[in-house]
């Protein structure tokens, strides 16, 4: 298949050029694809990865169809195989889906045109990883050696799932924290007292109601006093230390109002950079390199 549905399946080295070139049009290159057609097909709600890849679109010249699944005929049972194959006989000359069905793209095998993932079920978010290791690079010029915690809801966390696999082979040592029912053994645990002081990334997860099956078992307002980011606990990082999260956030609960913006943030960093990720996926997709 082509186009990006895991990073898993880049090697280092690709992952390193889509950064580069990434930084590259952060800098002011401009590629012009203004013959092209794409189509953005979002079957789970989104604001940042759905609104960046369509800016990163326009930014390229290329002429955006933005699926709308409320007036589809997903309600007329169209399955996705027929619908991504639809976008694909109206001449598109790639699609971005996100789907919340796990490894949705498996269904999706005989598809010529490039598909770019925006992300399955707790599986995959191969652009937001692409976008934390920009940041990340942005602020160390490496990778080899950095320690990042991951905190919260790990279990149901593609952001988690997909940044473990690539920062290890990265050389990154990554950890993992939060409520240990979240644990899933994806990386090792440690207490949130610990990476606090150890760590040069503390990475922070939103708890994803919406994908749990059973209750959690902490109130809301203890998790915020056990796992949320607070100011107090922003100054017990190292000085050098940044602080991620990949959004939306759940102010209160996984962070503090006053620490979404402050020093140690990079979180609408990040946002910025997803624009300059998904610019340089889409372009390497286009020219046949993805
Ligand atoms: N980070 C992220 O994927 O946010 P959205 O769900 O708003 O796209």
């Amino acid at each position: 298949m082509k186009g990006l549905l895991r990073l898993a399946d880049l090697s280092i080295e690709q992952i390193q050029d889509i950064i580069h070139y990434a930084i590259e049009f952060k800098q002011g290159l401009s590629v012009s694809y203004e013959n092209k057609k794409m189509a953005t097909l979002f079957f789970e709600n989104s604001t940042r990865t759905h609104y960046s890849f369509i800016t990163a679109m326009m930014n390229l010249g290329i002429k955006v169809i933005d699926f709308n699944s409320s007036i589809s005929s997903l309600s007329k049972g169209e399955s996705l195989y027929d619908t991504v194959k639809t976008f694909e006989a109206l001449g598109m000359d790639g699609v971005v889906i996100r789907h919340p069905k796990d490894n949705y793209f498996k269904e999706l095998e005989t598809i010529q045109m490039p598909i770019l993932n925006g992300g399955d079920g707790a599986s995959n978010h191969p652009t937001q990883s692409l976008l934390d290791l920009m940041t990340i690079y942005e602020e160390f010029h490496t990778f080899k050696g950095l320690k990042c915690c991951i905190v919260g809801d790990i279990s149901h966390s593609r952001v988690a799932h997909t940044n473990i696999e690539v920062m290890q082979r990265l050389g990154m040592e990554v950890y993992i924290s939060g409520p240990k029912e979240f644990d899933d053994g994806a990386a090792p645990y440690i207490p949130l007292d610990e990476a606090l002081d150890k760590v040069d990334i503390l990475m922070l997860l939103r708890v994803q109601f919406e994908r749990h099956k059973e209750e959690m078992h902490l109130s809301i307002e203890d998790y915020h006093r056990k796992f949320g980011i607070t100011r107090e606990k922003i100054k017990r990082m190292k000085p050098h230390a940044i602080l991620l999260h990949p959004a939306p956030v759940n102010r209160g609960v996984e962070i503090a109002d006053d620490v979404v913006e402050c020093e140690k943030s990079r979180i609408y960093k990040q946002m910025t950079n997803g624009v300059y990720i998904r610019m340089a996926v889409i372009s390497m997709a286009l020219d046949g390199i993805l």
